[in-house]
C-alpha cells in the first residue's frame, strides 16, 4: 500500500498548495489590475476620460461664446459681433420710441424695437438721441451708465450725446437711429 505515497507525491497540488500560501497567488491578482488599466488607456480613452475631454470642450465651447457676450444678444447683433458697428438697427421711421418724460435728461432709457435693443438718449434737456444698444465690440447689450452709456461685458463706454467710444476696447461708436419729438414722443425719423 505503499503506492499512494508515491502516486501522491506527484500530483503538486496539495504540495503547490502547502508551499506557497496564497502569497504568489495575491501577487497575481494584485498584478492583474495593472495591465488592465493599461489598454484602456493605450487603445481607446475610458468613459471617464472621455467625458472630462467633453466637459473640458464644453468649457472651451462657453468660453468662446462668452467671448462673443450674452447669447441673447448675439442673434440681435446681425455683424456677427465682429464689432463693425455700421448696420444700424433695422427700426423704420414713424416709430415712437420713448415718451419725452422716461428719458432722463442727462441720461438714458433703454427701449426694444422690433426686436432691436435700443437707447433713448437727454443729453441735455430737450435733446434727444437714440442709438443701437449692441456694442461694436462683441455684441453686448449697452446700456444706461452715469451720465454715459455702459457695456457691461469689457467696459466700453459711449456718448450719450453722439454714440461715440469714450473708452473701452469698443472700435466705433453706436449706430444712431435718426430721432424727432412730436406730441411728447420721441420717435424715429
Ligand atoms: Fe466688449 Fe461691449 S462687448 S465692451
Amino acid at each position: 500500500m505503499d503506492a499512494p505515497h508515491p502516486a501522491v507525491s506527484p500530483g503538486d497540488a496539495p504540495d503547490t498548495r502547502g508551499a506557497t500560501p496564497s502569497a504568489p497567488l495575491d501577487a497575481t491578482r494584485t498584478r492583474r489590475p495593472g495591465p488592465v488599466l493599461r489598454v484602456p488607456r493605450g487603445a481607446t480613452p475610458t468613459r471617464r476620460v472621455v467625458l472630462a475631454g467633453s466637459g473640458a470642450g464644453a468649457a472651451l465651447a462657453l468660453l468662446a461664446a462668452c467671448g462673443g457676450g450674452p447669447a441673447g444678444t448675439q442673434d440681435d447683433g446681425t455683424t456677427g459681433g465682429g464689432g463693425s458697428g455700421g448696420d444700424g438697427p433695422d427700426v423704420g421711421p414713424g416709430q415712437a420710441l420713448a415718451s419725452v418724460d422716461d428719458v432722463p435728461v442727462g441720461g438714458a432709457l433703454a427701449v426694444t424695437v422690433d426686436g432691436a435693443p435700443l437707447l433713448v438718449t437727454q443729453p441735455e434737456e430737450g435733446t434727444f438721441a437714440a442709438f443701437s444698444a449692441i456694442c461694436t465690440h462683441q455684441g453686448c447689450t449697452v446700456a444706461p451708465g452715469d451720465g454715459e452709456l455702459l457695456c457691461p461685458c469689457h467696459a466700453s463706454r459711449y456718448d450719450l450725446a453722439t454714440g461715440a467710444v469714450l473708452g473701452g476696447p469698443a472700435p466705433s461708436p453706436l449706430p444712431e437711429v435718426p430721432v424727432t419729438v412730436d406730441g411728447g414722443e420721441v420717435t424715429s425719423a
